[in-house]
């Protein structure tokens, strides 16, 4: 198969490293030379980091990078069976490299964006087939994370669609379809995580450290959402935040908090710079966490019964299926359970009673239960 990658970035040299692992024929494309060339210099320390574990040889090293041409023209895709488009988060732009793409390739050929934030009936309208658009949006570090979501845009047809998981699945990744709405599934379902946690330091209930420690012990989450946070960096995690909050009409359950607006506008960005919510430069100590176990499971339960909601919505809205809400929380941000199976472990009507307890609290719409949620504890139901 022949696979065009349109932008050498981050994401477009990952997934042309997933796609020539499983044995496509890979044209990285991009416009600036020296992106190809840090891309080229990038596989290549990679794959010699995989030789030194033991995880590949040197003859896969060389198969893998025979099977990627880095090219500078676009018209040098004319041959794909299948695109993905890495550039720039900016819709006018996207839309024009899609149109002189679809000049150029055959009419079966697929032609998928890797969009976290546009909505791919957008960029699907630019072309003269748009039933040939499909988002594939991988996750960072592309080759590492195992789930893809594979969003078809209202235009989409269902070849296009099957063709699409059949790729990615041959190319041993996780698929999750989801409609194509704000954040998919992953960064929809996941705002909680940041949103609660940013809002219980903002009400004084504990510090950065107390939240994190909360909940990798009793959650069992690999980093908090402070860690996470300095981690991805505030300032893309805040973009994400204010798109997703933009995009939902201002929905109030998807509001940017202003710690995190205050940490990116002071340029606290967090390991990048050296310093975010934790500091990380040389001999540094991290504070120590208030170890209280009553505390803890109620910062945890506050948070996890929001991520709950929030999944339950995304099922109410028919977003995506159970398996696949769960699958890509569980493969896109290595949470350590689905939320809904986690919802059938800690019991629906816990669930709905947390809701509404924190709904009659504040007052809020951010805390209103989701539909389904009510009707299954209704009517007794458990999500799998
Ligand atoms: P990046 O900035 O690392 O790479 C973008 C590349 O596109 C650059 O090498 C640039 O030279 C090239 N480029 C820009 N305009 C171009 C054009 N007109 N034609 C050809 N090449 C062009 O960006 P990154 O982070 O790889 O993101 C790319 C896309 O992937 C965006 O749509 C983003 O929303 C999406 N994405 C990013 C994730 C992330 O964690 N960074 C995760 C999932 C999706």
């Amino acid at each position: 198969m022949n696979v065009g990658i349109i932008g050498s970035g981050t994401m477009g040299s990952g997934i042309a490293q997933v796609a020539a692992t499983a044995g496509c024929q890979v044209k990285l494309y991009d416009t600036n030379q020296a992106a190809l060339d840090k891309a080229k210099a990038t596989l290549e320390k990679i794959l010699n980091r995989l030789i030194e574990k033991g995880r590949i040889d040197a003859d896969e090293k060389n198969r893998i990078q025979s099977n990627i041409s880095y090219v500078g023209n676009l018209k040098d895709l004319s041959d794909s069976n299948l695109t993905i488009e890495a550039i720039v988060e900016n819709l006018d732009i996207k839309k024009k490299v899609f149109s002189e793409l679809e000049s150029y390739v055959a009419d079966d050929c697929i032609i998928a964006s890797n969009t976290s934030s546009l909505s791919i009936a957008s960029i699907a309208a630019s072309l003269q087939k748009p039933e040939r658009c499909v988002g594939i949006h991988f996750f960072n570090p592309a080759p590492l994370m195992k789930l893809v979501e594979v969003i078809p845009a209202i235009q989409t047809s269902e070849v296009v669609l099957q063709k699409s998981i059949n790729t990615i699945s041959d190319w041993k990744k996780v698929v999750a379809v989801a409609k194509d709405t704000p954040g998919f599934i992953v960064n929809r379902v996941a705002r909680p995580f940041y949103g609660e946690a940013l809002r219980i330091y903002e009400e004084g209930i504990a510090d950065f450290t107390t939240i994190d420690w909360s909940l990798k012990t009793i959650g069992g989450f690999r980093m908090g959402p402070f860690e996470l946070m300095d981690f991805i960096g505030n300032d893309v995690n805040y973009t994400v935040t204010e798109t997703v909050f933009t995009a939902f009409y201002f929905d109030p359950r998807y509001k940017p908090a202003f710690t995190q607006k205050r940490f990116s506008e002071a340029g606290y960005l967090g390991r990048k710079s050296g310093k975010g919510y934790y500091d990380y430069t040389e001999g540094a100590t991290k504070p120590a966490p208030i170890e209280d176990k009553a505390l803890a499971e109620k910062i945890f339960n506050r948070v996890i019964v929001m991520l709950i909601n929030e999944a339950a919505d995304a099922l109410f809205l028919n977003i995506a299926s159970a398996e696949d809400i769960d699958n890509a929380m569980t493969k896109g941000v290595n949470y350590p359970k689905g939320l809904l199976a986690w919802a059938d472990e800690i019991g629906i009507d816990k669930c709905v009673t947390a809701l509404d307890r924190l709904y009659d609290e504040y007052h809020e719409d951010r805390y209103r239960c989701s539909p389904l949620l009510r009707k299954m504890n209704r009517e007794h139901k458990t999500f799998f």
